[in-house]
C-alpha cells in the first residue's frame, strides 16, 4: 500500500511538470480495450439522456466527455486541474470546461443530472472530500460513478 501511494504520488509530479506529455499518455491509454471498456461502463451507468446535464472532474483531455456528450445528447461540464488538459479539451471541441479542483467544486448544490470521475480519486488529496464535492452538487435521485483500478490486481501482457 505504501509503495503503490508513492509511486502514484511520483506519477502527480509527472503530470504536473510534463502535461504535453501527459496528454500523449492519456490517447494512448484511451484506446486500450480495458481503459475503454472501464469509460463505456461509466457511460451505462450514469444513464445520461438529451436534456440532462453531466459533469466530469479529472476530465484530461476530455474524450470521455465528448463521447458522452455525442452518445447521448446530454449536456457535460468538464473540469480538470490542469490548464493543459482544459486547454486540449477545448481545442478537441468541448464547449463547457472549467479549471477547478475537484475538492471546491465552483457549483451550486444540485446542479447536475450525474457525474463521473474516471482514475482521478487516486491522484487527489482527500479523496474523500472530492467525493462530499460530487455529491454535493449532483441533484437528489442522479448518478455519481466513480472508477479506479485496482493495481495491486493489474496484469500487464507485455509482447
Ligand atoms: C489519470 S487522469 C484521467 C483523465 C480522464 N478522466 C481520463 O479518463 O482520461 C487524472 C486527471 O485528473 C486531474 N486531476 C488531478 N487532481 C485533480 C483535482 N484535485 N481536481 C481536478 N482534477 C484533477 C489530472 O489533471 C488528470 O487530467
Amino acid at each position: 500500500m505504501t509503495k503503490a501511494r508513492s509511486s502514484l504520488r511520483t506519477f502527480s509530479t509527472y503530470t504536473k511538470n510534463q502535461p504535453a506529455e501527459w496528454v500523449q499518455v492519456l490517447d494512448r491509454l484511451s484506446v486500450e480495450p480495458f481503459y475503454a471498456a472501464c469509460k463505456q461502463r461509466l457511460h451505462e451507468l450514469l444513464r445520461a439522456e438529451s436534456g440532462g446535464v453531466f459533469l466530469e472532474v479529472g476530465a484530461g483531455t476530455g474524450e470521455a466527455a465528448l463521447a458522452l456528450r455525442s452518445g447521448s445528447g446530454a449536456e457535460v461540464v468538464a473540469v480538470d486541474s490542469s490548464w493543459t488538459m482544459i486547454a486540449r479539451a477545448r481545442d478537441r471541441g468541448l464547449p463547457r470546461t472549467v479549471v477547478a479542483d475537484g475538492h471546491r467544486l465552483p457549483f451550486g448544490a444540485d446542479r447536475f443530472d450525474g457525474a463521473w470521475a474516471d482514475r482521478v480519486l487516486q491522484h487527489v488529496a482527500e479523496p474523500d472530500r472530492v467525493l462530499d464535492q460530487l455529491l454535493r452538487v449532483v441533484r437528489p435521485g442522479g448518478r455519481v460513478a466513480l472508477a479506479d483500478p485496482d493495481y495491486d490486481t493489474q496484469v500487464l501482457d507485455i509482447d
